[in-house]
């Protein structure tokens, strides 16, 4: 059936709408984790070793479609017109588009190669190890030089200093098998797309990542990018750049235990938090007895935090409240199965006076 030029026409539009739709898409005035905007050494190597393997794509790609378009136009069928030149089994031109495809994937192998070694070195000097954990759905730091300070979701590095990151993925809130410290946990993925690409966080082996800030005082957006089940998409995290003096003072205010409120709520919230909240079966508050469990985020100074649930909400009072509440309608978890926090029951106003201690924990 002979369609009109109007139905062409027509078909043709709905067909750009995907491509435009992808080209808009690509459209960001405020792109916190676009990789093409580095802002660290390493973020650099790659980002330059991906434009240079682009430009080359672009080159080729170019050259190929122009001329097969040239192809199609020129020798396109005319009533009349002798068939093209035949050059199928012609040895030169076989011979050419072998041998110059080749070259080019040489020429492309040889940086790609170099910086994928350059970025596994281990750094020698100026390293400052920190151990991050992949929860379901949440991460969490250890810093083993610094006495072993502890902090969830948000990384706190000093710039210039190369941060090795050992990456572990453990479970703390399931059944440990027999001879291991905590159940396996599931395969995450750490990316901070302006400090470095991503590296699998895996179970049962230790993963290397290297990260180097340059810039004080930025926050880099960051997020698990494996597909990890129910809140994958819940688990972001941020790292927060500092001079070498800035981070010092956080890790002296981090390494300071909690200061037990004397009174009012914040005190009857204390006592909840230890006693019928039963918080302390999951979380660590720094200096109380007993508080060292890993299943849920070290709290000791949650309010220095923007943000809690793996950098999902920010802190505030109301979203606190909602979050003891009813962990689970604010982010999809499992509790149920062991991931996640549960719904504990506690009466309203038992609830604000956890969030009134809470809020004492700077
Ligand atoms: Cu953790 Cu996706």
């Amino acid at each position: 059936m002979r369609q009109g030029l109007g139905g062409r026409v027509r078909r043709l539009r709905l067909a750009a709408l995907p491509a435009i739709f992808v080209f808009l898409a690509s459209c960001a005035a405020n792109a916190p984790q676009d990789t093409l905007d580095p802002d660290g050494p390493i973020a650099n190597k790659q980002n330059n070793l991906f434009l240079f393997v682009m430009a080359i794509a672009a080159v080729v790609f170019v050259l190929v479609q122009g001329l097969l378009i040239a192809t199609v136009v020129r020798h396109r069928h005319r009533p009349g017109r002798p068939d093209p030149v035949q050059v199928h089994g012609n040895t030169k031109l076989e011979f050419g588009w072998t041998v110059v495809p080749a070259l080019l994937l040489v020429g492309v192998a040889f940086p790609t190669v170099f910086t994928i070694f350059d970025i596994a070195k281990e750094p020698k000097k100026n390293v400052l190890p920190i151990e991050v954990y992949g929860h379901l759905w949440w991460w969490e730091y250890r810093y083993p030089t610094l006495g072993n300070l502890t902090t969830a979701n948000e990384l706190h590095i000093p710039i210039n200093t190369d941060i090795r990151l050992d990456l572990h993925s453990i479970e703390p809130g399931l059944p440990a098998p027999k001879g291991a410290d905590f159940a396996a946990g599931v395969i995450h993925s750490f990316w901070v797309p302006k400090l470095a690409g991503k590296q699998d966080v895996v179970p049962g082996r230790v993963n290397k990542l290297t990260l180097r800030a340059e810039k004080p005082d930025q926050e880099y957006d960051g997020q698990c990018a494996e597909y990890c089940n129910l809140s994958h998409a819940n688990m972001r995290l941020k790292v927060f750049t500092h001079t070498q003096e800035g981070f010092d003072k956080w890790v002296a205010d981090q390494s300071k235990p909690i200061t037990p409120p004397t009174g009012g709520d914040a005190a009857a919230g204390f006592e909840l938090f230890k006693g019928r909240g039963t918080c302390i079966a999951c979380h660590t508050l720094g200096g109380v007895e007993g508080a060292v469990a890993r299943v849920g985020p070290n709290l000791t100074h949650l309010m220095s935090r923007e943000t809690f649930a793996g950098a999902t909400f920010p802190i505030t009072t109301q979203n606190l409240h909602d979050w003891i509440q009813d962990p689970s309608a604010m982010k999809p978890m499992r509790p149920e199965k062991g991931t996640g926090m549960p719904k504990v029951p506690l009466s309203e106003t038992q609830i604000n006076q956890i969030v009134a201690f809470l809020e004492t924990l700077k």
